[in-house]
């Protein structure tokens, strides 16, 4: 649960970043990510916000939908690249070198889907917010919303025990990448803020690790109910 914090040591490395996430958490991931990207449909368009080194990106192309994947680390996405040609997923896959700051040049309701997987925890909360409220313009009416990502467990025990286990990993990674991971708190709340509500969410290693999918919601002015 805190080994989290330290993707962001192999995102130095970029090509040890699959690998590496794999045996940091047992697998876990890659499992969440298969699970997620059933709700794909052949057909749909996708957008991967951080897509890194096509984790997420690639599976849903190989479910026959049409993926945009964007990230700030040129390394992260030639890699990405090398693992489509391989995979021949070049007809229905577009990387593009783009930060979150970017995403208000994303066409309104142009994405069936929107994705992230382990990204929302390295936005700072401001960024995290505007990234939100631009997911919910991307989306079309009733379109979803995937995430895996590292979240601040609900109860007060779990997250004193979370905070505990992770201090020594946060200092480790920060004295030699000068970065942190943040997990997000309230997820859902926020998400609902937005009016983007969640219909499942389900909740791993002692509650800091979540894989939910919301709905955007078609009215504004009423926010959904989180679930
Ligand atoms: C932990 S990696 C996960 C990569 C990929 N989604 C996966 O699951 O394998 C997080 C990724 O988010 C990207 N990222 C972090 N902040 C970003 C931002 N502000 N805009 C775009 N990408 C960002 C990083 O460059 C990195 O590739």
């Amino acid at each position: 649960m805190s080994t989290y914090v330290l993707m962001r040591l192999l995102e130095s490395a970029p090509h040890r970043y699959d690998r590496g996430i794999q045996i940091l958490t047992f697998g876990h991931v890659g499992r969440a990510y298969d699970r997620l990207v059933r709700q794909i449909s052949p057909g749909q368009r996708v957008l991967d916000i951080g897509c890194g080194t096509g984790a997420l990106t690639l599976r849903a192309a190989a479910r026959g939908a049409s993926v945009r994947g964007i990230d700030r680390d040129a390394e992260m996405l030639a890699i990405a690249r090398e693992r489509m040609a391989q995979e021949h997923l070049e007809d229905r896959v577009e990387l593009a070198d783009e930060g979150v700051a970017e995403l208000d040049a994303e066409p309104a309701a142009g994405y069936d889907v929107v994705m992230s997987g382990l990204c929302f925890s390295e936005l700072s909360p401001d960024e995290l917010r505007y990234t939100l409220t631009q997911v919910r313009r991307m989306l079309q009416p009733g379109g979803l919303l995937l995430v895996a990502d590292e979240v601040l467990p609900s109860g007060f025990v779990a997250r004193l025990f979370y905070r505990v286990v992770r201090a020594p990993m946060v200092v480790l990674t920060y004295l030699l990448t000068q970065q942190t991971t943040h997990a997000a708190r309230r997820l859902a709340d926020r998400l609902n803020d937005v009016g983007l509500a969640v219909i499942d969410e389900q909740r791993s290693l002692l509650g800091s690790f979540t894989c939910l999918v919301a709905r955007r919601q078609d009215d504004p002015a009423a926010p959904a109910a989180a679930t």
